[in-house]
């Protein structure tokens, strides 16, 4: 029997603010996201059927759910300078970054190609929604949200991240083939970073509305089936130590500028005759272990700003356009009574405690207590409504308006 399908973009909900986490979800084949942390995340793959319910219920209403996102708008982003794309043919394998001419692009009917895009919360809302799903893991750890986009047999080879991924078939068919094998050695012969020797050991085809997680290293091997395969990637990214002591340093170190004490020269009328003047000397190390120590600078508080600024740097891509018509301070007040600002898509914002940290700087120093308490705000709910904001031209959240980094609802 042939069925007759008119296919619909599927539209994703936005997550309410408060998840429910210790409730059964479908997305995780109805287990909550305290169980999913628990038993799954960062140690074994799941594999959920329907977890996009939306998906099945359409088919059996003789519907067809198909992505939000078509064809032509990837491969319209992927000629954007500014989008983060790259093209992957096998057989024989071959990648290129983007942008890329359309012409450069194959009809979706060609095989053995696959398109990635990444970045996609940035510029498709839909995909910013499926990203607002995944809220109950911390935002230092998010990515980003990739989708590939493929003719038959195209994939990007069997390999393995560093990143936890969840991967929801969105179109298309894909055929999945994970393995937890140790050898993680890579084919040097080939542009690709592909396994020299993939042996799978689970094999599964999803569907539309199917999900699979995998944590890091666990090696994976996912071919196209369908024409206009399209898998939506939600890549959790973990930084190593090294960067993070180094941002966090670093970071230190340049906010002892402020410090005008230290500018204060060593002496040292205590030091004795030496015997062993090749020697640092001792009392040098030991009025550096008191200033150290005044500083709080042996205590891990003083590392932490510095490290969440830098994990508050938004993607190397990043572009942030100010409003063309800037409100002026006062309207601007006015206007945050009644229209919710937000940020921008490509703005990360991040909180220590009760510091708000956002593309890279500290928002809430310096700053009045209803300045500072609106950035939590935002912070927290990725949304800010205030009728009484007291605010001024000098603000941080003022500023960070004009930069583009914050956005009114409906203005862009
Ligand atoms: C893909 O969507 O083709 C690749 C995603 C991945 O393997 O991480
Ligand atoms: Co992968």
């Amino acid at each position: 029997m042939t069925s007759f399908y008119l296919s619909k973009p599927y539209e994703p909900p936005q997550a309410p603010q408060n998840l429910p986490l210790n409730k059964p979800w479908a997305l995780f084949g109805g287990i909550s996201p305290d169980r999913f942390m628990k038993q799954y995340w960062q140690k074994k793959p799941l594999l959920v059927r329907g977890a996009i319910p939306a998906f099945r219920l359409a088919t059996q209403n003789g519907e067809c759910l198909d992505s939000p996102v078509s064809a032509d708008t990837l491969i319209k982003l992927a000629s954007e300078d500014g989008v983060e794309s790259r093209l992957i043919k096998s057989n024989p394998w071959s990648f290129d970054a983007g942008p890329f001419s359309k012409k450069s692009l194959l009809e979706l009917n060609n095989k053995n190609w696959t398109l990635l895009v990444q970045g996609m919360e940035s510029h498709h809302s839909a995909a910013a929604k499926v990203l607002s799903w995944f809220r109950f893991i911390p935002d230092a750890r998010l990515d980003d949200l990739m989708i590939s986009i493929a003719g038959i047999g195209g994939g990007v080879g069997a390999h393995f991240d560093s990143y936890d991924v969840f991967l929801i078939q969105m179109s298309g068919r894909r055929q999945w083939q994970i393995s937890a094998q140790k050898d993680l050695s890579l084919n040097p012969k080939l542009p690709l970073k592909i396994l020299r020797n993939f042996k799978s050991e689970h094999e599964w085809v999803l569907e539309p509305g199917d999900m699979l997680y995998l944590p890091p290293h666990i090696a994976h091997d996912g071919v196209a089936l369908d024409a206009g395969c399209q898998t939506w990637s939600v890549g959790f990214r973990s930084p190593s130590f090294k960067e993070l002591l180094q941002e966090g340093l670093w970071r230190l170190a340049e906010s002892l500028e402020s410090i005008p004490e230290l500018e204060q020269k060593f002496s040292d009328p205590l030091q004795k005759a030496t015997a062993h003047a090749e020697q640092l000397p001792e009392e040098l190390i030991e009025q550096i272990r008191l200033k150290l120590r005044d500083l709080k600078l042996d205590q891990i508080d003083r590392f932490l700003p510095g490290i969440t600024a830098y994990l508050s740097e938004p993607k190397q891509q990043a572009l942030f356009d100010g409003p063309i018509k800037p409100l002026s301070p006062s309207l601007f007040t006015k206007h945050l009574g009644s229209t919710k600002l937000l940020p921008s898509p490509q703005t990360r914002i991040l909180s220590l405690g009760k510091e708000v940290f956002c593309n890279g700087e500290n928002m809430s120093q310096g700053q009045s207590k209803g300045i500072a308490r609106a950035w939590q705000t935002l912070s927290a709910k990725k949304v800010l409504l205030d009728r009484k904001l007291q605010n001024s031209p000098q603000s941080s959240l003022y500023q960070a308006y004009l930069a583009g980094w914050l956005i009114f609802e409906g203005s862009k």
